[in-house]
């Protein structure tokens, strides 16, 4: 279910290329790009394409309700916008190629791996990093009360997985919690105490304000 929420996403981001869907498209590209080379460039009128880039473009993100504006080039994944140039580095870099979740934010409400967004692709979207949750948030105190880490670096990742996955499920099972954030991975293996704290935690977000 995560990975068709993040698919969900992707789709939302109809102008926008993941580094997944860019890796599947790219020799589909490669060849209508040959094609217009040969048909259509020659009719286009001279720099009527809008390119940005390679260089810093401005780029505008809106973070956990607060506007940044940066320059980043047109490359920089929303991983790297939100570690490198905004100090947020509740989001991990682990796999950075969406495989892993470590790197999981929501973008309007639906978890993204980070390292597979752009962030110029990220303008005009909700982007909620673990930062933007208090300590005592249900579902980091359900972490800690369920021990649903052990060295914690997937940690950030998994509670705003499960976070988007609690707000739509709040009366979840074991079972549900684990199709839910099968995009996830912890490799210290704490997906018992996972599962038990989303479970509590979803119901206690039930109605709870900034859940
Ligand atoms: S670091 Fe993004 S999915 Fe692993
Ligand atoms: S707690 Fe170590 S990887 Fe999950």
């Amino acid at each position: 279910m995560a990975e068709k929420q993040r698919g969900r996403a992707s789709d939302r981001l109809r102008s926008g290329i993941s580094r997944r869907d860019f890796l599947r498209g790219s020799g589909a590209l490669a060849a209508a790009t040959a094609l217009r080379t040969a048909t259509e460039a020659a009719a286009a009128p001279a720099g009527a394409a809008s390119v940005v880039g390679p260089g810093p473009v401005p780029v505008t993100l809106t973070v956990n309700g607060q506007t940044h504006r940066l320059k980043l080039e047109p490359r920089v994944t929303l991983l790297d916008a939100l570690r490198n140039h905004l100090d947020l580095t509740g989001a991990k870099k682990v796999c950075d190629r969406g495989t892993c979740g470590a790197c999981t934010v929501l973008l309007d409400g639906a978890p993204v791996y980070a390292c597979s967004v752009l962030a110029i692709d990220a303008q005009g979207h909700k982007i909620e990093t673990v930062e933007a949750l208090s300590p005592d948030h249900p579902m980091i105190q359900a972490f800690v009360d369920h021990d649903g880490l052990q060295c914690g670096f997937c940690t950030p990742g998994f509670v705003m997985a499960a976070v988007a996955f609690a707000r739509q499920n709040p009366e979840c099972s074991e079972e549900d919690v684990c199709r839910g954030l099968s995009g996830n991975i912890c490799r210290c293996g704490t997906y018992v105490g996972i599962r038990e704290a989303v479970v509590e935690a979803a119901r206690k977000m039930r109605g709870a304000a900034n859940a």
